[in-house]
Order: structure tokens, then C-alpha cells, then sequence
């Protein structure tokens, strides 16, 4: 089992989705709101308009909303599910047998799929969904199955394993697995250039302080959001920002200028109680889209992917599927300032999560419940940048709860530490769901779920001795 077979399988499915688009039938595309959710939507999409057939793409947070529509689509339109689906089977065989759905997933399957489905899904073939390929690359790989000319996706399936946190396991920040292979077919087409460098974001053609203060991952506390506390920092280390009239980019810095932001912002980090290694995250591949134009937010990859995030958890997701089908002028000023707020926004629930008011440590987790505080779409931004800042026990995996009407939306994550001592958060998040009376899955590293109101302490007291029973065997 690996790639080749994996490949082999999107090859013979191929001739399955042919003869639908040959037989003109319709088909609805259902994509997760996240980055990679409205990334291999919009893959999709491309690819379905390139075959000139008749299609809808909708998103959805959740599998109760795909649940809930699937009936109302009209009988025969063939389903196509990108970034969802693969861990809910046993309930859309349960509810949908007699119809036609085609699952494009990377999250870890759970049950079966109805003969004549096409599941095409990476841990199928003992491909790891969470590092090596995420639900864009595989629509990516289906569309350039179906068509060659759908190479030109390639930064796209970039873009969406990035906003997947796809490069995270690796020390240089390097998306690698069949991403790699996607990579290289965006270098190729001369879509795409790589190179290491300090990862701000837009080094090559933005004013210094603006990169900095567009950063998040790693968040800076007070600095990421802030384009006026960015300056004076700069300032402070005596860095020049303007050469004459123009304003200077990270990419024309020398190697001591370099160093010194560094240094700077590990001795900031530390001077606020924050850990000064997280600067490690700053350095490793930069991914430049290159025909994006510059100074928009799409040239780098990883910021195209938080705009698309930034889209799609402020209710315009439409916006960023637009946008990364390749729609630009008007439609991508609007997402640049959807995505200017959406970082004041996170920037401002880091500092609140940041006092800890809201943490709680169980006997295996910290639970994080902010109630209405925050809304429940933006906790999973939350919850990757607080786990990616080394502010918690790396041997205790974040629980994140959020309140949205009489439902509560969790959010989890694990360190690597605890994925390599056997903890597997989608298996947690799912049973644990279950359990409640609600539905989880994920990654081993990322998982979710929602549940009832009601049963926040008894999902957390579920989780807490879950997580036990993984830790301790
Ligand atoms: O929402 P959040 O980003 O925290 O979710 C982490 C991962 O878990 C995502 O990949 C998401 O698709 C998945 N998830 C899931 N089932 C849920 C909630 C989240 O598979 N009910």
C-alpha cells in the first residue's frame, strides 16, 4: 500500500466520474468552511466548470448541515463531499445508500462506503491525511487525473495543505509526502517558487512592519494585529524601514538585520513570560505563487490560505471559493478586508485567551471553555495558534469549547509529543461525541466535534478519561 496504489485508485475512478459528466448529469459539491475545506472546493468547481458540466458548490461547518440538505437535491444529481465526509460514513450510508456521492477526504475514515461510491481518501492506502496530504491535494490529484490542464490547480492544493498546517511536523516548515510531489508539479508549470527565508508574510514585497504585524503563526502577542506596535518594535532594534522614499521588504535584509529581528523577538517573548523558542517557526520554505500580483495577500501561499480561513469563518465563504477559483478585482478587495479584520479580530481573542482566566486542567487535558465569548467558527484558529505557541503542557492535548445557540463547538489539539506516545484526538473527539450525544472526529494531531448544550461536562469528563486510557496504556 502507498502512493502508487493510491494513485492508481483516483486513476480508475476517473472513468466513474467521465461517464457522469459524459451522461450530463448535475452535481452538487458540499466543501468544509476552513482553508482546505474551500480550497479543494474550489479545485473541484474548476475542475467540474472546465468539463462543462452543470454543478452547485456549497459549504458547510458541519456533516448535520450536508445531512440536512442532501434530501432536498434533486434525486439523481451526483454528490461530491471535498474536506468532510470520510469520518462519518456509517451515518451517510445509513441516510443516503440509494444516491450517487463521490467523498474527496483526508480526515481518518470511520466505517464503510455503499458499493458504487467513490471514497478516495489518503489513510486508505497508509498515507498519513494529517501530514502528507490534505483534501485539497486530492481533489487536486483527481482533477489533473481528469485533465491535464487542471495543473494550474497546483497552488492551490499549496494553499490548502498550508492552511491545514500541513508543513508543521516538519523542522523546516516543508510541506513533503505527496504535497511534495503537488509542489513540484506547481514549480514545474512555473506556478510556484520555493525558498527558504524567514517566513513573514509577503517578505519579498511588503513594508517590513506590515509583514510582521500580518503574521500569526507563530502568534506574537501584541505584535501579530498590531501594525503600530510592529513599527516601534522595529524601531527599537534600530531597523531602517525606508530606504530614501521606499519602504524596505524582509526579502533585501541582510543576514545581521535578519538576526536581529530574531534575537529581538526572542528576547520580546521572553520579556512577556511567552516562550522565545516558538521564534523557531519563523524559518523554513516559503511557498510564492508566482503570478499572483505583489502586494496582494495571494502571492504567499501560507497568507493566501489565511484569507481563505478568514473568508470562510465570517460567513463569506463564497468570497474565498471565488477568489480561489480565480476570481480577482473587486471580489479579492473584499476578501483583503475581510481578512484585515478577521486578524484584528484573532488578534484581539488571543490576548483575551491569553490571561488564562478560562483555562481549566483536568488530570489529562486543559479545557478551554469561553461560552458565547468567542464566536464558535473562530476557536479552531484559536485553538492551533494557542497549541502552536508552547504556552501549555505539552503533555496535556487543548480542548476548546465554544457556545452557538443550544450547541457546543469543540475544537482539539495534540502536540506531536502526544501523537508519538500513540494519542489519536479524532478517535478521542469521536468517542467522546458519542458518548454525549453529539459527532467528532479529526486528525490524530486536530480534531473537533459538536455537541448538545447540556453535556459540556460530561463530554469533558468523557474526553478527560479517554485521553487517560491512550496515556497511559
Ligand atoms: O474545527 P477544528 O479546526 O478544530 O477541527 C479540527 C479537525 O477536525 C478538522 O480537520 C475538522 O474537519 C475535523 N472535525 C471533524 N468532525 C467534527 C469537527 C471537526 O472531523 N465534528
Amino acid at each position: 500500500m502507498g502512493y502508487r496504489e493510491f494513485l492508481n485508485t483516483i486513476d480508475k475512478s476517473i472513468d466513474k466520474i467521465r461517464e457522469f459528466i459524459d451522461k450530463g448529469k448535475n452535481f452538487n459539491v458540499f466543501c468544509h468552511i476552513d482553508a482546505d475545506g474551500l480550497s479543494s472546493g474550489a479545485i473541484t468547481s474548476v475542475m467540474l466548470l472546465r468539463a462543462n458540466t452543470r454543478f452547485i458548490t456549497r459549504s458547510v461547518r458541519n456533516i448535520e448541515e450536508i445531512i440536512e440538505a442532501i434530501p432536498n437535491l434533486p434525486p439523481d444529481s451526483i454528490i461530491i463531499l471535498t474536506d468532510i465526509g470520510s469520518g462519518y460514513l456509517n451515518i451517510l450510508r445509513e441516510k443516503f445508500r440509494e444516491k450517487s456521492l463521490i467523498i474527496l477526504d483526508h480526515h481518518q475514515p470511520d466505517g464503510e462506503v455503499e458499493e458504487g461510491w467513490i471514497h478516495i481518501n489518503p489513510h486508505l492506502y497508509n498515507i498519513d491525511g494529517a501530514r502528507e496530504i490534505s483534501s485539497s491535494g486530492v481533489a487536486y490529484l483527481v482533477a489533473k487525473a481528469l485533465s491535464e490542464e487542471n495543473v494550474t490547480l497546483s497552488p492551490i492544493a499549496v494553499v490548502g495543505a498550508l492552511g491545514d498546517l500541513q508543513d508543521k511536523s516538519s523542522e523546516k516548515r516543508e510541506l513533503d509526502g505527496l504535497n511534495k510531489m503537488i509542489v513540484e508539479d506547481a514549480v514545474k508549470a512555473g506556478l510556484i517558487k520555493v525558498s527558504d527565508d524567514l517566513l513573514f508574510y509577503g517578505r519579498s514585497y511588503r513594508p517590513l512592519h506590515l509583514a510582521l504585524a500580518s503574521t500569526t503563526s507563530p502568534y506574537i502577542p501584541t505584535i501579530s494585529g498590531s501594525e503600530a506596535h510592529a513599527v516601534s518594535f522595529l524601531n527599537s532594534l534600530k531597523i531602517k524601514l525606508k530606504e530614501d522614499d521606499r519602504w524596505r521588504v524582509f526579502a533585501e535584509l541582510d543576514e545581521e538585520e535578519k538576526k536581529t529581528i530574531y534575537n529581538g523577538l526572542m528576547k520580546y517573548l521572553s520579556s512577556i513570560n511567552f516562550p522565545p523558542s516558538i521564534v523557531k517557526e519563523l524559518v523554513g520554505k516559503v511557498y510564492e505563487l508566482t503570478k499572483e500580483e505583489d502586494w496582494t495577500p495571494l502571492k504567499d501561499a501560507r497568507e493566501f490560505s489565511s484569507l481563505l480561513n478568514a473568508c470562510g469563518k465570517t460567513g463569506n465563504e463564497w468570497i474565498g471559493i471565488a477568489v480561489a477559483m480565480g476570481s480577482r478585482g473587486e471580489l479579492l478587495l473584499q476578501a483583503q478586508k475581510i481578512l484585515e479584520e478577521y486578524r484584528k479580530k484573532l488578534s484581539e481573542i488571543m490576548e483575551y485567551l491569553v490571561k488564562r482566566d478560562t483555562w481549566q486542567e483536568l488530570k489529562y487535558i486543559i479545557a478551554i471553555d469561553v461560552g458565547t465569548a468567542i464566536d464558535d467558527r473562530m476557536v479552531s484558529s484559536a485553538s492551533s495558534i494557542l497549541s502552536s505557541s508552547e504556552l501549555l503542557p505539552e503533555d496535556k492535548p487543548l480542548i476548546m469549547l465554544a457556545t452557538r445557540d443550544d450547541k457546543v463547538k469543540v475544537s482539539a489539539r495534540a502536540s506531536r509529543k502526544l501523537v508519538a506516545k500513540g494519542l489519536n484526538l479524532g478517535f478521542v473527539m469521536k468517542k467522546a461525541a458519542e458518548r454525549t450525544g453529539g459527532v467528532g472526529g479529526g486528525h490524530d494531531v486536530a480534531a473537533g466535534a459538536e455537541i448538545p448544550l447540556g453535556k459540556k461536562t460530561m463530554f469533558l469528563a468523557e474526553a478527560d478519561s479517554i485521553v487517560g486510557e491512550f496515556l497511559k496504556s
